[in-house]
C-alpha cells in the first residue's frame, strides 16, 4: 500500500466563539472571542493521522472561496495529499458555526456547503487514490449515497474500512456489516440503537456496543470522553480507560480519536492497540483550543502520554 490512509469526509471552516454560556432560542448573548481555524471531521482526521505520521490522502469539496484556501493549505502542511479534494465553483465552503460555552460544552451548527457535493463520480475520479489505501476511512458529513459507494469501493480493492457513524444517519446494510469499526460516541449509540428498537432502559455502554455489533458492525468502540472507549469485537468487549487530564476542548477529539485508531490498523495493530493509541490522541487533543493546531505529533504525543510499556494484545 502506497497510502496507509484516505479519508472520504467533510473539510469546514469552523468559526468558534467562546461563550459564557449557552443561548436559548431567541437570545442575542456577547461571545468573549471568535476564532476562524481549518475543521470538519473529515479534514480534522486527515490532519490528525498525517501529523501522526501516516500517508495520507483526502477526498472531498470544497468551494472556491478564501476558506476553501485555508482548509487545502492547511491539509498541505500537514503533508495531506489533497489532490483529490475538488474546488467546487457552484457552493461555499463547508461552515460550522462552533459555542465553547466555559463549562466545556459545545455547540455546533454546520451548514454543509461544498461537502453536500461531494459524490459517488468524484470517488471514481479518486479511484487510483483509493486502490492505494490500507484503511478508508468514512464519516457522514457527506452524502449517504457517496459514503456508501466509498464503502463499497474500499471493500472491492480490499481496504478496511473504519466507519465514524456521526452525525447518525440510515445506512444500508451491507454498508454498516463493513463497518470494522463502526464508531461512535455515547450519544450516537443511543442513537442508532433507538432508530433500531434497541435501546433497554439501563443499557450500559457495554451492552450499546455489543448491540452495535448485533446490528452488524464487524467491530465497535463507543467513545466516552475523558472516560476513554469501549471496545467490542469477536463477542469480547473491553473498556480502555482514558488517561486524567484538565479539558479545555473537546471539538475534534473524536476525529482524532477516529483517526488514530484508523492509522494504527492501517499499520496491523489490533483494535485493542489501535484504541489505546486513539484514547491518548484524543485526550492530549482535549488539552487545546481548536482541532488541527491541538492533534500531536508522535513525538509529542509519547512526551506527554507515553505508551504503557506492557500492553497486553
Ligand atoms: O468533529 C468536529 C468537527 O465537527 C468540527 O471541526 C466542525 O467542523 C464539525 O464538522
Ligand atoms: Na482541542
Amino acid at each position: 500500500h502506497a497510502i496507509d490512509l484516505v479519508v472520504v469526509g467533510s473539510l469546514n471552516a469552523d468559526l468558534t466563539a467562546r461563550v459564557q454560556r449557552h443561548p436559548s432560542p431567541g437570545e442575542t448573548l456577547r461571545a468573549t472571542e471568535l476564532n476562524t481555524s481549518a475543521g470538519g471531521k473529515g479534514s480534522n482526521q486527515a490532519v490528525a493521522a498525517a501529523r501522526l505520521g501516516a500517508r495520507t490522502a483526502m477526498v472531498g469539496r470544497v468551494g472556491t472561496d478564501a476558506h476553501a484556501d485555508v482548509l487545502l493549505n492547511a491539509l498541505r502542511a500537514d503533508g495531506v495529499d489533497v489532490t483529490r479534494t475538488l474546488r467546487d465553483g457552484d457552493a461555499p465552503t463547508g461552515t460550522a458555526l462552533i459555542a465553547v460555552a466555559e463549562s466545556g460544552e459545545n455547540t455546533v451548527l454546520v451548514a454543509g456547503g461544498a461537502n453536500a457535493r461531494l459524490s459517488a463520480a468524484d470517488l471514481d475520479a479518486a479511484h487510483s487514490v483509493l486502490v492505494e489505501a490500507s484503511v478508508v476511512s468514512l464519516v457522514l458529513e457527506v452524502p449517504v449515497a457517496t459514503v456508501v459507494a466509498a464503502a463499497r469501493a474500499a471493500h472491492e480493492s480490499a481496504a478496511r474500512v473504519v466507519l465514524n457513524l456521526s452525525p447518525v444517519v440510515e445506512l444500508p446494510p451491507d454498508v454498516v456489516a463493513l463497518a470494522d469499526p463502526l464508531i461512535v460516541n455515547e450519544h450516537e449509540a443511543r442513537e442508532i440503537l433507538h432508530r433500531n428498537g434497541e435501546h433497554p432502559p439501563g443499557a450500559s455502554v457495554t451492552d450499546h456496543a455489543e448491540a452495535l455489533c448485533r446490528l452488524g458492525a464487524r467491530s465497535a468502540v463507543v467513545t466516552l470522553g475523558a472516560a476513554g472507549a469501549v471496545v467490542s469485537e469477536n463477542g469480547h468487549t473491553r473498556h480502555f480507560p482514558g488517561p486524567a487530564v484538565e479539558v479545555l476542548e473537546t471539538t475534534g477529539a473524536g476525529d482524532a480519536f477516529a483517526a488514530t485508531v484508523a492509522w494504527r490498523l492501517s499499520l496491523g495493530d489490533t483494535l485493542a492497540t489501535a484504541t489505546r493509541w486513539g484514547v491518548r490522541v484524543g485526550a492530549y487533543s482535549v488539552r487545546y483550543p481548536g482541532t488541527h493546531p491541538s492533534y500531536p505529533t508522535c513525538d509529542a504525543l509519547s512526551a506527554d502520554f507515553p505508551a504503557a510499556t506492557s500492553e497486553d494484545p
